[in-house]
């Protein structure tokens, strides 16, 4: 995700009137990378059980994007240091896959893939379950996945912005749950993070408005417990501050005249 504060008040301003919309050329592009990282996601998370490594599974992803003719679009992003961020329990996102952080039973691991093929990047992420969950556990990974899925169906030609993060926010506060405002969706093509910042909370009706052939993620950060986070020494991964769980899915999608297309869900 794209941090909110990136950019200077009035780039950011003036950068809303110009959300780029696809052509159908380039909207075959962005299909082919977003079905590409989708398939390394998949890949990932059928070899995950209780002892992987963390650093397992970014080498995986490093194999798999690379036998696909893709290259991981994270690595080295920003110095980021790894192809794959994996976010375990309370951490929130950005984890940085370790030799020494072992999967255990009960643990949420957020596994984010980005790929970029052919000059486009498509952008995944899933919290993937070890084992049988606490209750809680499974609560948050439910609620997030459900507020990505509420967040999807509200997107088309004509809907705005803002409509995205209302209903995110109503959904969380519904079932007990904070969304993290510190991070956003972003729009994505030619580059990873592209203007808009989607955010995932807010106010329906407000906002740019969405029209067929802009491309965005969305990929709500939900939390158990408060929305404060902070970046550890690392200056990368971002922790709640509480200590609670954190949960997050993320889908690239491509707006139609009637919905959406998801273009990283595999058939
Ligand atoms: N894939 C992440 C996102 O959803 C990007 C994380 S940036 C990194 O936007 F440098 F941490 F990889
Ligand atoms: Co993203
Ligand atoms: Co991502």
């Amino acid at each position: 995700m794209s941090i909110g504060s990136e950019a200077p008040i009035d780039v950011m301003v003036a950068e809303k009137m110009a959300i780029e919309i696809l052509s159908p050329r380039e909207q075959v592009k962005l299909r082919r990378a977003a079905r590409c990282a989708a398939l390394t996601l998949a890949h990932v998370k059928s070899k995950l059980s209780a002892g992987v490594t963390t650093a397992e599974i970014d080498r995986w992803a490093r194999e798999h994007t690379k036998s696909s003719g893709a290259r991981p679009s994270q690595l080295g992003y920003k110095g980021f240091p790894a192809a794959v961020c994996t976010s375990r329990n309370a951490v929130v996102c950005h984890g940085i896959p370790r030799d020494d952080e072992v999967l255990g039973r009960g643990d949420i691991v957020n596994v984010d893939v980005t790929s970029e093929l052919d000059g486009f990047h498509g952008d995944l992420s899933e919290t993937i379950a070890i084992g049988a969950l606490s209750r809680e556990a499974a609560h948050g990974t439910d609620v997030s996945r459900r507020c990505l899925d509420a967040a999807i169906l509200v997107v088309r030609d004509g809907a705005r912005l803002g409509d995205i993060g209302a209903a995110i926010e109503a959904l969380a506060s519904r079932e007990g749950c904070s969304v993290v405002t510190d991070f956003d969706g972003h729009g994505i093509g030619r580059r990873m993070h592209m203007d808009p910042h989607v955010s995932h909370a807010g106010f329906a009706g407000t906002g740019a408005r969405l029209r067929a052939g802009m491309a965005f993620t969305i990929e709500p950060l939900i939390n158990l417990g408060s929305p404060a986070v902070r970046v550890l020494e690392d200056q990368w991964t971002v922790v709640t501050e509480d200590g609670s769980l954190s949960a997050q899915f993320e889908h690239t999608v491509l707006v139609t005249r009637e919905g959406c297309e998801v273009l990283t869900r595999l058939p």
